[in-house]
């Protein structure tokens, strides 16, 4: 009997239960498939939300039989699931369904085996031709994967509507506007798009998802959500670690690409989107893709006026001496690489002409925050004489001790007439009780539903390395060293200074 029609699995159903499929793991020796993928597949299977027949099989060049991959992937998911321990039952219901091919992605025998391994899960295991094939390898072996699994047959008709395909992308997408549309091209040579999920694991948090709650799921705060309201907004992503033995990886990438180009600026377009006509993938991503293109491109003679670039040096994180990011391993001693941006964004539309987004990212900060914040205009006419000079701020809190917050100004109790602020505060941990699922958790869940809307379309990409890719050759070309900032500071000089050159300041966090 096919696993999936078992009706002693009736009730068990949860809402959201995907068909019958196996997800491939390209990459699969790698770090994200033992602390991310692995476990977020497990904790799936823990909730029952994986079909039944579930399989996962992981390709990678080392020669591995099936059980030292299944040992290996235990001791992984022992020691990274959010959930512990393990519960024997369900892993080793979940290790069941997990094998290894080896091979690599040059060589087509290693398609041909993997054919025959998938091939023999649809008759064993009932998984009906369903595929998943994510591609955590670097961007550069996405075409030849992709290649291969046509050539093999591993490619479902896009309108086959009895069996599906479907190609999950790890970032970067691309490195800048031309590699990022080459990538694309590759793609696009075996794929539709609507087969292909660029993940950008931010949009998979809880908090994140919250803001399209928060703003679409309340009347009081959209009336609000416009530059008649608002002064600016604030979005930093501050992380405490240096670059965690990446070095190498890290000297391609930096802060701007690592971060800026795609995490960060998904959460503004989710912050400044108009309402979207309904929660289809294609609905919401229309939205998303018009506050990218609405960015105010940025002339050369803008850059330094505009944004900012440094690196740290050795300093102090949480009372441990750390070193500079040139004194880190595999990172040339000259580097250039900047581990922190700054900059002003302008949306250049109806609801938020004038309304500057101050955004900030970096590694080595004081403290690994990610936050937004809402600055509302001052009140029209100070009629106490003490009023604070900041206005009320609504700060939304992605991670961590997931929250928003909402300062306004009290009267502070006695006789006189003395101002202050105070905050309205919400939390996730204690509304909720306990952390929800990892990001990984939804966005696999997502692609094996079929559900597009937490992934990156092809154009939102393009949108976004348009607007970032010509300071990222302006910074390439030139001679000036970026500035620097103490490791465990909040950042360089020329940071405050770009808001202050508007008479603000970045929020103390
Ligand atoms: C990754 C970046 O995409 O996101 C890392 O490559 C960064 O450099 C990480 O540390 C941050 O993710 P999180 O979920 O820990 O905030």
């Amino acid at each position: 009997m096919d696993l999936a029609t078992n009706p002693l699995r009736e009730g068990l159903a949860v809402e959201r239960l995907p068909a019958p499929c196996v997800v491939v793991i390209f990459g699969a020796a790698g770090d994200l498939t033992k602390r991310k993928l692995i476990p977020a597949l497990y904790n799936l299977a823990l909730a029952r939300m994986v079909p039944a027949g579930f399989s996962v099989v992981g390709v990678a060049r080392n020669a591995k039989s099936d059980e030292a991959f299944r040992a290996e992937q235990r001791e992984a998911a022992a020691r990274f699931s959010r959930t512990k321990p393990l519960d024997e039952v369900v892993w080793n219901d979940f290790a069941a369904g997990l094998s290894y091919v080896t091979g690599t992605f040059e060589d087509p025998a290693t398609f041909a085996t993997l054919r025959a391994r998938l091939d023999e899960l649809d008759a064993t295991r009932g998984t009906r031709g369903n595929r998943v094939f994510y591609l955590s390898t670097p961007p550069s072996t996405f075409g030849t994967i992709v290649e291969q699994l046509a050539k093999h047959g591993l490619v479902a008709d896009a309108r086959d509507d009895a069996h599906f395909t479907r190609v999950v992308c790890e970032k970067p997408h691309g490195t800048d506007l031309a590699s990022s549309r080459a990538l694309d091209l590759s793609l696009h040579a075996a794929l539709a798009e609507h087969q292909i999920y660029r993940i950008d694991h931010y949009l998979g948090k809880e908090a994140v998802q919250n803001l399209l709650a928060f703003r679409f799921a309340n009347s009081i705060f959209e009336p609000l959500w416009s530059r008649q309201h608002i002064d600016h907004v604030q979005v930093t992503f501050a992380e405490d670690i240096g670059v965690e033995g990446r070095g190498r990886f890290y000297e391609s990438a930096g802060a701007l690409r690592d971060i800026v180009q795609n995490h960060l600026i998904q959460l503004v377009t989710l912050f400044a989107m108009e309402p979207p006509v309904d929660f289809s993938a294609n609905a919401v991503r229309d939205e998303k893709v018009k506050v990218l293109r609405a960015l105010r491109p940025m002339r050369p003679e803008e850059f330094a006026a505009r944004a900012v670039r440094a690196q740290y040096r050795a300093g102090a994180v949480a009372g441990a001496s750390v070193p500079g990011y040139r004194e880190e391993p595999d990172v040339n001693p000259e580097s250039r690489t900047e581990t922190f941006v700054a900059m002003r964004l302008d949306i250049d539309n109806w609801r938020w002409g004038a309304v500057p987004f101050y955004i900030r990212a970096g590694k080595r900060l004081a403290r690994k925050v990610t936050d937004i914040s809402v600055h509302f205009k001052p009140v029209p006419h100070r009629l106490f004489p003490n009023l604070p000079a900041e206005g009320n701020v609504l700060a939304l809190r992605v991670q961590p001790d997931e929250g928003i917050s909402l300062r306004f100004n009290s009267k502070v109790p006695g006789v006189g007439n003395d101002l202050r602020h105070v905050a309205m505060d919400f939390r996730y941990g204690t509304t909720f009780g306990g952390a929800g699922p990892e990001a990984y958790e939804r966005l696999l869940l997502d692609v094996m539903l079929g559900d597009a809307t937490l992934f990156t379309r092809a154009d939102e990409v393009d949108a976004s390395w348009r607007f970032f890719s010509p300071l990222l050759e302006a910074w390439n070309a030139s001679d000036e060293r970026p500035a620097e900032y103490a490791a465990g500071s909040w950042g360089p000089t020329p940071s405050d200074a770009l808001l202050a050159r508007d008479n603000r300041r970045w929020r103390t966090l």
